[in-house]
């Protein structure tokens, strides 16, 4: 049975990556090391402990079914239970490795479903899943001081459960194993307990969208086999720990939408295989590391946002794999520096609502990837170096009102002229702004926005798969 699964795992993993950009999942049986699992399911002969935990989990979430009667044998072909995966042990019973639920095909959860800490009681059990299950009755993240999954459980994935509740204990350190951890979406609240941070198998981890207060605690440093770090949409404070800089493998690090203060530390720097860093929506400020330029894999750099009141830094400009720079109303001051036009790969550039002066950079025009510009509500002035060609490949993803001393070199053609700038020369003043008709989207638009998803994702489906 789960000999030939892989393949279909990974198809699943593929489909969930794409509608789910938060999602990490591993295909577990890649790494499958520890406990060792003959492939020949004997379905029948279950261990008569891990047979009835299985029925009491089964009874605390769903009710679709009296599952001890209509399928007393849980892992046999045929009448076996959804959402589950077992394997055969060098003992010759058959194992639990696998449980799923909530997701379409598996069991569905019922109203009154609390959080089933006898999961935590399976020994063979690598992966649970319990995604949109705990909706309705008030549940916490318990886990008991003793459990036997200790040395198994590799992924542990809570998704999108609003009734669930309260801190994430500090018993999280008993389960030594994790290499995916995945609680956003939940209703968590609390600091995120040190002892977290001894759970260093951890690939990823992602607390996203929960309530989680307090401080990024220093240990995060501990975590070095991190690739994936979500900590986004919730309430902590404090500033960014420098011991984030020992994460060496760090690919993606998202601690947009918190409370953070202080400056991105210079320790950053050393995360040089960083493809994507969110850090908009905080209280950050102060300049930015020296070494910013040694982050040279960078191609998603999003920090809008934050009071920054300092001069865009030209060494954005070394960062020759970005595509998206966002870096919105966050009081930037001084011109858009000339090294962005070595930006080749940009396809998005987000600098609307700053405090810019001076021209625009005539090399932007030579972006062949650029696809989104926003440059509104500055004090940008001078001729607009862009040509037609650009304005209609552009479309309305092109946006520079709000600029007064802008304008459009009059020569160009009238029916380009349709981006909130006026023409240089006309109404008694050089550089007069007037309000022009909207245009339609640029028809590749649609596409672009759709390849630009992949790309964003398929660092992850490429990685992960
Ligand atoms: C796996 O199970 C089969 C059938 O019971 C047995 O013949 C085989 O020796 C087992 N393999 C291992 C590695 O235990
Ligand atoms: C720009 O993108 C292309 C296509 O994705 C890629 O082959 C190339 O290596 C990228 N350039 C840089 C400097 O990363
Ligand atoms: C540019 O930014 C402004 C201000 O945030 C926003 O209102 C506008 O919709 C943006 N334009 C485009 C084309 O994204
Ligand atoms: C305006 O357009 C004319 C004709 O294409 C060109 O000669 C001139 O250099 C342009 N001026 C600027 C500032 O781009």
């Amino acid at each position: 049975m789960c000999s030939s699964c892989s393949f279909s795992h990974s198809l699943k993993l593929f489909l969930l990556l794409l509608s789910l950009p938060s999602f990490f999942s591993l295909p577990i049986n890649a790494h499958d090391k520890k406990p060792h699992l003959n492939k020949t399911l004997q379905p029948n002969n279950m261990d008569p402990f891990e047979l009835e935990t299985l029925f009491k989990i089964m009874e605390t979430v769903s009710s679709d079914r009296n599952w001890r009667l209509t399928n007393p044998t849980p892992c046999k072909p045929g009448s076996q239970w959804p959402g589950i995966e077992c394997k055969q042990g060098v003992d010759n019973h058959v194992h639990v490795s696998r449980l799923d639920f909530g997701s379409n095909h598996f069991p569905s959860c019922k109203n009154t479903a609390t959080f089933p800490s006898q999961i935590f009681n399976l020994p063979y059990l690598q992966s649970v899943f319990f995604y949109h299950c705990f909706t309705h009755t008030k549940t916490s993240l318990s886990i008991p001081p003793r459990i036997s999954s200790a040395s198994s459980l590799q992924q542990l994935s809570l998704r999108s459960n609003q009734a669930l509740t309260g801190p994430i204990p500090p018993q999280i350190s008993l389960l030594n194993s994790l290499q995916i951890l995945t609680l956003s979406q939940n209703n968590l609240n609390g600091k995120i307990p040190d002892q977290l941070f001894t759970l260093t198998s951890l690939i990823h981890l992602d607390l996203s969208y929960n309530f989680l207060t307090g401080t990024i605690p220093n240990q995060v440093g501990m975590l070095r086999n991190l690739v994936g770090l979500d900590m986004s949409y919730n309430t902590l404070m404090g500033s960014i720990p420098p011991t984030i800089g020992q994460l060496g493998i760090l690919q993606k690090l998202d601690l947009s939408s918190n409370l953070l203060t202080g400056s991105i530390p210079p320790t950053i720097e050393k995360l040089n295989l960083l493809v994507f860093i969110a850090l908009s929506n905080n209280k950050l400020g102060g300049k930015f590391p020296k070494g910013l330029a040694k982050l040279n894999s960078l191609q998603y750099f999003l920090m809008d946002d934050n009071p920054m009141f300092i001069p865009l830094p030209f060494e954005f400009g070394r960062l020759l794999k970005l595509q998206e720079l966002r870096l919105a109303n966050s009081g930037y001051t001084g011109t858009i520096p000339q090294s962005f036009t070595q930006l080749k790969n940009l396809s998005t550039l987000s600098l609307q609502n700053n405090k810019l002066v001076g021209e625009i950079p005539v090399g932007l025009s030579g972006l062949s990837h650029i696809y989104h510009l926003n440059l509104s509500r500055n004090m940008l002035s001078g001729v607009v170096p862009f040509n037609s060609g650009f304005f209609n490949r552009l479309g309305r993803n092109l946006d520079l009102t709000g600029n007064p001393g802008l304008c459009l070199n009059g020569s160009e053609p009238l029916d380009s002229l349709k981006i909130g700038v006026g023409v240089c020369g006309k109404n008694n003043s050089p550089y007069m702004n007037k309000p022009l008709k909207k245009s339609q989207a640029s028809p590749s638009h649609g596409f672009c926005l759709l390849f630009n998803l992949f790309n964003i994702l398929g660092v992850w489906v490429i990685y992960l798969i």
